[in-house]
């Protein structure tokens, strides 16, 4: 069976520029946000990656004509779609496959498909989800790996919702199902993530009226319908994260470029902290580091605090450091999944529930090595970029579905980093990226 891996000869510092795509985050909302027009859409700067591919393919499979305009541009027409009828086995794929539940029901007053997929981080509850769909006037079926959503019955009506915990698909989620309700919806506690007012900003630019994206109140007044638009996904702050610690952990220099500063923030601060050389400019930012790393604590938490989905890169950088640190996941239950892997390249953790307790000073050493999940794999490539000598990285389909071309852009920036197919155990031959 044919296999792909990374193979990384580490030791070299970053430097030079990297280019950062279009949010995965926002991107999938956005792409099943199309539902709701009953029209084209023109959706740029969608990053090439296989969480993108997919809900596409799950677009189209309900009948969405799909066409791509440019290198990162896509048309999608979803006049003629038919809800309720996404497979199983796409919508297992991939997390953000829910939001079809939103959009179907926003548009057709019904939705049903498959319990979503996406990274192993423990238990992954939709009870908020199902909440807000039950508010606006919803009945709610669950039926094994099924989920059927119905309000033909009354029609959706606008309601106020508190949401127990702040929660990103689920605010999500509500927000498109809320779009076309008659009346107002007031989500509390909403989540403020960019990807939230990205998608805020899609749908009122195609004729929503949603206020308040960003905070924590957001006000969705129904309108009847929504039209066209040509809008274009913002930057990926994860990515830009994750080339910024990488930068970092190698003693690099680097501009990474196409971000919004902003998002980057709190990630900026950490890496100050550390002792780090941050320098911000309009749409980029400079990583460089020359003398030793601080030890530090990080808490992840949602946004504007640190995002948990640069947990595993971060604590690849607070293994360089000198001193114990600590890091505290304030999202997920089972984040250090990847604390396993690390451990075989020698890193000095000891994780206690949500508590990660990092002893610096590691000297990495390459070994063959998994991506447990998609921010665990940058965290595996980043580790690897430090080692001195050939480190392996399996199960990169992880890696893919978020990164769009990460070996390259990191060859761009001096590293040596190859996608490889593996055929056997035996016969390892090396294909282009
Ligand atoms: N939660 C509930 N009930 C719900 C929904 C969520 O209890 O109905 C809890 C979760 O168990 C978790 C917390 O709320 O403890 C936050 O979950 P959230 O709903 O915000 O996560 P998500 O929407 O499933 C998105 C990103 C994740 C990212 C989280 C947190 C997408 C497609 N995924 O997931 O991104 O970790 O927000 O920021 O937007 C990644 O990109 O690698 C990734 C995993």
């Amino acid at each position: 069976m044919e296999m792909e891996k990374f193979v990384i000869n580490g030791g070299k510092p970053l430097t030079g520029e990297i280019e950062i795509s279009g949010m995965k985050n926002s991107a999938v909302a956005i792409i099943f946000g199309t539902i709701l027009t009953e029209d084209k859409c023109i959706i740029e700067n969608l990053p090439d990656i296989s969480d993108v591919a997919d809900s596409l393919a799950i677009l189209a499979s309900i009948g969405a004509k799909i066409k791509r305009v440019g290198k990162t541009t896509y048309e999608i027409d979803t006049r003629k779609i038919k809800p309720g009828s996404s497979p199983y086995e796409l919508v297992r794929k991939m997390r953000a496959s829910y939001y079809i539940l939103g959009a179907e029901l926003g548009r057709f007053g019904k939705a049903h498909a498959a319990y979503p997929g996406g990274c192993d981080f423990g238990t992954r509850p939709i009870d908020q989800h199902i909440k807000g769909f039950e508010a606006l006037g919803s009945k709610i079926d669950v039926e094994s790996a099924y989920i059927d959503v119905d309000a033909t019955e009354h029609g959706l009506t606008g309601a106020n919702i508190y949401m127990d915990c702040v929660t990103v698909g689920a605010t999500i989620n509500i927000m498109l199902a809320a779009c076309r309700a008659k009346g107002i919806t007031v989500i509390d506690n909403a989540a403020r993530e960019p990807h939230v007012v990205d998608l805020a900003n899609f749908l009122n630019a195609s004729g929503a009226n949603i206020t308040g994206a960003g905070t924590d109140v957001i006000k969705i007044k129904g309108v009847e319908k929504l039209h066209g638009v040509t809008y274009a996904v913002i930057p990926d702050m994860i990515e830009a994260g994750t080339f910024m610690v990488a930068a970092a952990a190698t003693g690099g220099n680097c501009l990474i470029t196409n971000i919004i500063p902003k998002h980057v923030e709190s990630i900026s601060a950490k890496l100050i902290e550390m002792g780090v050389d941050v320098e911000e400019f309009d749409d980029s930012i400079r990583i460089s580091r020359n003398g030793p790393l601080n030890k530090i604590s990080v808490k992840t938490l949602p946004y504007p605090g640190f995002p948990t989905d640069m947990n595993p890169q971060m604590c690849v950088l607070m293994c360089l450091a000198n001193g114990v640190s600590t890091l505290s996941e304030g999202v997920w239950d089972n984040r250090f999944r990847y604390v396993e892997e690390l451990k075989l390249m020698g890193a000095k953790i000891k994780v206690d529930g949500k508590l990660a307790v990092i002893e610096g000073g590691t000297v990495f050493s390459a070994a063959p090595v998994k991506a447990v999940d998609l921010r665990a794999g940058a965290a595996m490539i980043i580790a690897g970029l430090v080692a001195n000598g050939r480190t392996e990285i399996e199960n990169i389909y992880h890696i893919q579905r978020g990164y769009e071309n990460i070996a390259e852009k990191l060859r761009g920036a001096g590293a040596d980093i190859k996608l490889v197919t593996v055929i056997d155990d035996s016969d390892t031959m090396p294909i282009a990226n």
